[in-house]
C-alpha cells in the first residue's frame, strides 16, 4: 500500500479514536431475513456467484513447487489445480475422461502424475492423458483428445483464480479493479502456506460473511479475545466497485503517536481486510495473512462452509523455529524483540486462536440469527450507520441479481 494511502487511513483512524466516533455510512438499512433463508434466492446466488463466476481458490504458495497440486469441490465443480514442471498454474475438472471418477482424491499433495483409482488411466500435471491400461481390449481412442478438461486459470499478484466453466471468462485485473495495484504491493506470493481449517456451520454464507463486516462487536462479543488487541468502534472503510478495503486499528497504533508522521507505517498497527466479491475475506497483518473463503451449501441456504488458509512470512517461520515462541496479535505476528504485541503464541496457536474466534464467537452468533430468520418470525435485521460494509455487500449482491437496493431503516 502506498505511503499516501497509509497516511490517509491512519489519520482517519486517529480522528475516530480521538473523537470517540466510528465510521458513518449516514443511513441505516433494513435487510429482509429472507436473504438468508430463501431457497430461490440461494439457487440464483449459487449459480451466478459460484457456478458461473471466477473463484479465488488459494494463494501462490498453495502450489509451492512444480509437481504440487490442490483440489476443491466448494463451488459445485470438482477442480484439480496443478503447478506443472514448467512452473505454470493450471486447473482442470477433477474427473477422469473414462467414467468421470475423481483422479486426485486428496485436498493437496505432490504428484506429477494422476492415476485414476478405477481403471488406472493416468494423466500428467498438464492434464495430458498418458496411459490407458489394456487399450487393445478397451478399443482405440485418441489420447490427445482425452486429456483432463482444462478450466481457465490465472495466477497474478500471488492469487490463484479459476473459472468453473471451461469457456468462462477470467481476468484478475478486471476482478480486482482499482484495488489491483494495492493488492500487488503486499507481495502476497511471498507468504508461505502453513495450514488450513474448515468450519462447517448452520448459518447462511452471507451471515458468515457479515461477521467480517463491522468492528462494532469487537469490544463486546470479543471482549476477552480480539477486543484485547484491537480497538473496536473504529474503521477506515472504502469501497472499490464490488470489493472493499476495511482497516481496523490494533491497540499498538498508539505507538505511532510518539513517532514523526513521515515514519508512520500501517503494517504493525492495523489489520487490513479486503473483501473480494463474492466470498473472499483476505486479512493482511504485519507478516501473516489469512485467506477466508466462504461457500454456500448449494442446496441448503441454512448451511455454509468456511475455509481459512493461514500464511506466514519466512521471517516469522524462521523466528518461530528458532525461538519456538513469538509474539502475535490475533494472527498478526510481531517481531519477538519489538515492544509491540502483548501475547506470545506459537504459529500453531495463532492459527488456532483465529479459527476458534471465528467459529466459537462470530459464527455462534450467526447460527442464532439463522434460526430466528428460519422461524419466519423475524422479518428483517438492521444495518447501522457504523456498519457500512454490510450495506455494501448486500447491495452488491442485490445489484448483481437485478434486485432493488435495501430500504432505509428510518
Ligand atoms: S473411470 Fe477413470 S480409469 Fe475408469
Ligand atoms: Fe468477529
Amino acid at each position: 500500500m502506498d505511503k499516501t494511502t497509509q497516511f490517509k487511513i491512519l489519520k482517519e483512524l486517529f480522528r475516530q479514536l480521538d473523537n470517540n466516533v466510528n465510521v458513518d455510512a449516514g443511513i441505516q438499512l433494513r435487510n429482509p431475513t429472507s436473504s438468508y433463508t430463501c431457497s430461490d434466492l440461494a439457487g440464483k446466488k449459487w449459480k451466478t456467484f459460484f457456478r458461473e463466476h471466477p473463484q479465488l481458490i488459494g494463494l501462490s504458495s498453495d502450489l509451492p513447487e512444480p509437481g504440487t497440486y490442490i483440489t476443491s469441490e466448494d463451488f459445485g465443480v470438482p477442480v484439480l489445480a496443478t503447478r506443472a514442471e514448467d512452473g505454470r498454474f493450471r486447473a482442470f475438472i477433477n474427473a477422469c475422461r473414462h467414467r468421470g471418477v475423481k483422479v486426485a482424491p486428496e485436498a493437496r499433495g505432490e504428484s506429477a502424475r494422476f492415476q485414476c483409482p478405477f481403471h488406472n488411466w493416468t494423466y500428467s500435471s498438464k492434464g495430458e492423458l498418458l496411459g490407458i491400461p489394456r487399450m487393445r481390449d478397451f478399443g482405440a481412442l485418441d489420447r490427445a483428445c482425452h486429456g483432463l478438461i482444462e478450466l481457465p486459470a490465472e495466477e497474478r499478484y500471488g492469487l490463484l483464480y479459476v473459472h468453473p466453466q471451461p469457456d468462462g471468462r477470467l481476468n484478475i485485473d478486471e476482478l480486482l479493479g482499482e484495488l489491483a495495484g494495492e493488492i500487488e504491493s503486499w507481495h502476497i506470493g511471498g507468504f508461505i502456506y502453513m495450514g488450513q481449517s474448515a468450519i462447517d456451520k448452520a448459518l447462511n454464507w452471507k451471515l458468515a460473511n457479515d461477521t467480517f463486516g463491522e468492528t462494532y462487536h469487537f469490544p463486546r462479543l470479543h471482549k476477552n479475545t480480539l477486543g484485547q488487541l484491537f480497538y473496536g468502534d473504529a474503521l477506515a472503510y472504502e469501497t472499490f466497485g464490488r470489493n472493499h478495503r476495511f482497516v481496523f486499528p490494533a491497540k499498538t497504533i498508539d505507538y505511532l503517536r510518539e513517532k514523526p508522521e513521515q515514519e508512520w507505517s500501517i503494517a504493525r498497527v492495523a489489520n487490513v481486510l479486503y473483501y473480494l466479491f463474492p466470498n473472499i475475506q483476505l486479512n493482511i497483518g504485519p507478516r501473516s495473512l489469512s485467506l477466508i473463503r466462504i461457500y454456500p451449501d448449494g442446496e441448503n441456504p441454512g448451511r455454509s462452509i468456511t475455509r481459512i488458509g493461514h500464511y506466514f512470512s519466512q521471517y516469522d517461520i524462521d523466528a518461530a523455529k528458532e525461538k519456538d515462541r513469538i509474539r502475535i496479535d490475533a494472527g498478526n505476528v510481531y517481531d519477538a524483540t519489538s515492544r509491540e504485541g502483548k501475547v506470545s503464541f506459537s504459529l500453531e496457536a495463532s492459527m488456532e486462536v483465529f479459527d476458534s474466534t471465528v467459529e466459537q464467537e462470530d459464527y455462534a452468533m450467526g447460527e442464532t440469527t439463522q434460526r430466528a430468520a428460519a422461524s419466519g418470525a423475524l422479518q428483517h435485521v438492521i444495518f447501522g450507520r457504523n456498519e457500512p460494509a454490510l450495506h455494501h455487500y448486500h447491495n452488491t449482491f442485490r445489484e448483481a441479481l437485478g434486485m432493488a437496493p435495501l430500504e432505509q431503516a428510518s
